[in-house]
């Protein structure tokens, strides 16, 4: 896939998951990812309980090989995320929330800063909104108020002024309640100043879904508030009754929606096989646990070839 990709200057990436390098696979792992995608997400090494288990004290050797590893694969390398709610070591979900704004800007400074010029793309901000749209009380929030958002997006340009700072939210990619707020969180930011580049749309979908005039609609909102777009963790778990072949449908409308979009920049899988997906039992990747295509992956390879920009 990454050689009709690259074609079409488009960006075909996989969440490369922690410790890829310790799998008893492992070659098998990162020769299938190195041939077929040129961008990659570590799933959790990024992660502030991963990366920063201990007030000043960092993990970054999951993070670095991943890094060296997608530079030698010549991958754009996508950070995720460097703010969120959750996965917080427990010395953050302890902190008094009047430190929360120091804590914050520490570790961005020390995590994006590490990574500056490395990282071409960071999730700065994820999954700040509640279901409902409000926004999430997290410690964050509590420390700094909305203006948190705002905070972590200027510390991340300033550290780093080249990377493509985005704002990472899942159930945001058709019209809803959420994605309403999304938008409206969004246009004020921007409104404000705020330097955010791209919104990513999570897209964990089910192979029963078949929104898909709502979401060339509502990318199109985001596009036309002149952020770019990145599909940031697409997978759909495969229901019963629906088959292998409804499932790759769902791939298959779901990228041809991306290419579509002029502004629409990557389309990233979360994951590639089965065998290591957050939600095996639904099978809902690329390949199966054994590494075997599905009718998935034929239907993103298929669609690439088939589609020129
Ligand atoms: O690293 C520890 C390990 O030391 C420990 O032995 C093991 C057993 O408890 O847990 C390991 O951490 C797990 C981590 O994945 C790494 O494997 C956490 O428990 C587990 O909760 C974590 O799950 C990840 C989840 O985010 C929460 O961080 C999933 O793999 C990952 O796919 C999922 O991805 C999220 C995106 O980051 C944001 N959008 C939603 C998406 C799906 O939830």
């Amino acid at each position: 896939m990454r050689d009709l990709a690259d074609q079409r200057d488009f960006k075909i990436g996989f969440a490369a998951v922690l410790n890829a390098f310790e799998l008893a696979d492992n070659q098998l792992y990162l020769d299938t990812a190195a041939s077929e995608f040129n961008m990659l997400t570590p799933e959790n090494s990024h992660k502030m309980g991963w990366i920063q288990p201990r007030r000043g004290e960092f993990r970054f050797d999951d993070a670095d090989a991943l890094a060296d590893y997608a530079e030698a694969n010549n991958m754009l390398l996508h950070g995720h995320p460097l703010i969120w709610y959750a996965q917080l070591p427990d010395w953050v979900q302890r902190l008094d929330p009047s430190d929360a704004e120091t804590v914050m800007l520490e570790h961005i400074d020390a995590v994006a800063g590490r990574y500056k010029g490395r990282i071409a793309l960071w999730d700065v901000v994820n999954e700040a909104l509640e279901d409902d749209g409000r926004l999430r009380q997290s410690i964050w929030f509590k420390g700094m108020g909305e203006g948190y958002i705002g905070k972590a997006f200027e510390a991340a340009r300033a550290v780093d002024p080249d990377a493509v700072l985005i704002y990472n939210d899942y159930d945001v990619v058709w019209e809803n309640q959420k994605s309403d707020a999304m938008y409206a969180l969004l246009q004020s930011e921007l409104a404000a100043g705020t330097p955010i580049d791209g919104v990513g749309f999570q897209m964990h979908l089910r192979s029963g879904f078949d929104d898909y005039p709502s979401v060339e609609r509502n990318l199109q909102r985001f596009a036309d508030l002149g952020l770019d777009i990145y599909i940031t963790e697409f997978d759909v778990a495969l229901d019963a009754p629906d088959t292998l072949d409804t499932q790759a449908a769902v791939f298959q409308r779901s990228l041809e929606i991306c290419l579509a979009q002029p502004r629409c920049k990557a389309m990233q899988a979360w994951g590639f096989t089965d065998r290591y997906s957050w939600r095996s039992a639904f099978t809902p990747l690329l390949l199966t646990d054994r590494y075997l295509s599905k009718p998935s992956y034929t239907a993103w390879q298929t669609t690439l070839k088939n589609f020129m920009r």
